[in-house]
Formats: C-alpha cells, sequence, structure tokens
C-alpha cells in the first residue's frame, strides 16, 4: 500500500483536539490528509492544530463546534464542505461520560447529557457529512466512516449505566449508517477498552482505579495505548478494508472478547 495514500484527501475528525481525535489527526496527516479538526475545547483546538499542521506540513483547519446542537453542526458541514472539495474519512469521534451512577439513582440531566453527546451527536455529524460524503466521486468509495464506540456498548457496564446505553446505540446506529450509505461508503465502529487519554484526564491512577472498581483484567496484560485504536482506524481509512462495512471493531486487549471472568487471569492488570 502507497504510504500516502490518503492524499488528495480531506478527513474530518470530531473531538480531534484530544486522545483518540489527536492520535487519529497525526496518523492521517502523516499518510497526505489535509485535516478539519473539530472540538468543543477552544485552546486546544487551537494548540493541536498548529501541532499537526507543524510537524507534517499538512493543511489543518480548526472548527469549534458543540456536535450536541444541530445549528451547529449543519455551520459546521457547510464550513468543512468549502474549506475542502472532500471529505473522503469521517472520524465520529467525539464522546465521553459524566461520572459512575447505578441505573436505579441515575439522575435525568446526565441520562440527557450523555444520550446528547455519544448519541445524538455522532447521528447528526454522521448525518450532515455522510449526506454530502455521498455526492462525491471517488472511486471504488466516494468515502469512508468511522464512528468510535466503546467495549461498554458491547458489554454493558453497570457502573456507567448510559454512557452504555448510548454506546450500544452508537453500534447500532453505525450499521444502521452502513445500509444507508451502501454501496458508496462504508461505516464502521472501533470500541476500544482502557487507554489513557483525556477522558481520565490523562492520569494513569484514574484510569487504574476505574478498572479496579470494574473488577476489570486484561488478558493481554498493559493498559490501552492511543495508538492501539489509531492503528484499527488507519485500516479501515486505507484501501486495505474497502470491503468490509457495519464492524464493531474492539480494540481492549481481550477484555470484553474472551467472556471469562476476571479472576482467571493471571494478569496483573
Ligand atoms: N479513553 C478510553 O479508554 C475510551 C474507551 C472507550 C471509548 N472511548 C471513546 O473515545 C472517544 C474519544 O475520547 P477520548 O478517550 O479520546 O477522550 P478525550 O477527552 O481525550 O477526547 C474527547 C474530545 O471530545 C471533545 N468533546 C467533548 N464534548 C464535545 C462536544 N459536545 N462537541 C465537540 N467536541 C466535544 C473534547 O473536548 C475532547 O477533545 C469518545 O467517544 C469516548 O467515549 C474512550
Amino acid at each position: 500500500m502507497n504510504d500516502k495514500f490518503l492524499e488528495g484527501k480531506g478527513v474530518l475528525i470530531t473531538g480531534g483536539a484530544s486522545g483518540f481525535g489527536r492520535g487519529f489527526a497525526f496518523a492521517y496527516a502523516q499518510r497526505g490528509a489535509d485535516l478539519i479538526l473539530v472540538d468543543i475545547n477552544e485552546e486546544l483546538l487551537e494548540e493541536t492544530s498548529k501541532k499537526v499542521e507543524n510537524e507534517t506540513s499538512q493543511r489543518v483547519v480548526p472548527i469549534l463546534c458543540d456536535v450536541t446542537k444541530s445549528d451547529q453542526v449543519l455551520e459546521m458541514a457547510k464550513q468543512a464542505f468549502k474549506e475542502f472539495d472532500n471529505i473522503y474519512i469521517l472520524n465520529n469521534n467525539a464522546g465521553g461520560g459524566f461520572g459512575f451512577y447505578d441505573i436505579t439513582r441515575v439522575k435525568e440531566d446526565i441520562f440527557d447529557k450523555t444520550i446528547a453527546l455519544n448519541l445524538k451527536g455522532q447521528w447528526l455529524v454522521a448525518k450532515e457529512i455522510g449526506r454530502r460524503m455521498k455526492k462525491q466521486n471517488f472511486k471504488p468509495l466516494a468515502g469512508k466512516v468511522i464512528h468510535t464506540a466503546s467495549i461498554a456498548g458491547v458489554r454493558v457496564d453497570g457502573g456507567t449505566p448510559i454512557y452504555s446505553i448510548s454506546k450500544a446505540g452508537i453500534i447500532a446506529m453505525m450499521q444502521l449508517f452502513a445500509q444507508s450509505l451502501a454501496p458508496k461508503i462504508t461505516v464502521n465502529a472501533i470500541s476500544p477498552g482502557y487507554h489513557l487519554t483525556g477522558a481520565y484526564k490523562n492520569n494513569l491512577d484514574a484510569m487504574k482505579l476505574t478498572m479496579d472498581e470494574g473488577h476489570v483484567k486484561t488478558p493481554l496484560n498493559r493498559y490501552g495505548t492511543v495508538d492501539d485504536v489509531v492503528n484499527v482506524s488507519i485500516f479501515l481509512a486505507s484501501p486495505a478494508s474497502n470491503f468490509i462495512t457495519g464492524h464493531n471493531f474492539i480494540v481492549d486487549g481481550g477484555i470484553a472478547e474472551t467472556g471469562v471472568p476476571a479472576y482467571y487471569f493471571k494478569s496483573e492488570i
């Protein structure tokens, strides 16, 4: 495969200022893509955009947008297609959780905020970008959409029930977009496990505590990295995955897939 397989292609990443989004940005720019980074955190968005542009010499356009707001998403999509003549890859990635609660006690505002950010936000973005992407004339595919879901959407997590509901919803939504946008666009999801990002304020102790409280053990005996997820995203963005659509790729060191209790493993983490 050509190392610069994204040359001449535009990539739009939501939640592009931090964590996985930032990792995707560097990886795609290194493969020749120009980028639109979308985020709600203005300072971090500017910082990441400048850093990626300086280090890769690709064009990086930051767009401040709250993905939960349909008017802002519409404006963002229009601006993106004004800046670039194509958006070939959409990484629909912005998301997060709002604390730990039992499902019988969680407050209504937490439910609303979580569903708005993870589920409605990704729906609004996929809808606005997907419709425009479909009109592109690239062959054999007009574009590719990659959602960030979570293992919490595959194996429900009682500590973060609404986050689990929202991420299970993303997996269903990804399959619906895969049906609707076929045969011109592939749509897949990546479900990470536990990876050190802004979600844990980049603090390993905070992530360890979350794993301990959830009795999580990792069969492959190490913590997840941003690169573990970025590597799968590069595959999904590349021609090597052109015949794959409607799939959820779990990237978690074996936590969700193996289905045996935590005490079964001899791993320390
Ligand atoms: N870190 C993990 O272990 C893990 C595991 C499973 C899934 N995920 C998912 O990965 C995705 C990326 O998160 P991350 O771990 O890189 O965390 P992160 O906090 O580093 O990045 C998330 C980014 O999204 C942005 N964002 C938040 N709300 C927004 C909004 N309303 N509009 C636009 N941007 C917004 C934040 O400002 C931030 O830059 C999320 O969907 C998260 O649920 C993370």
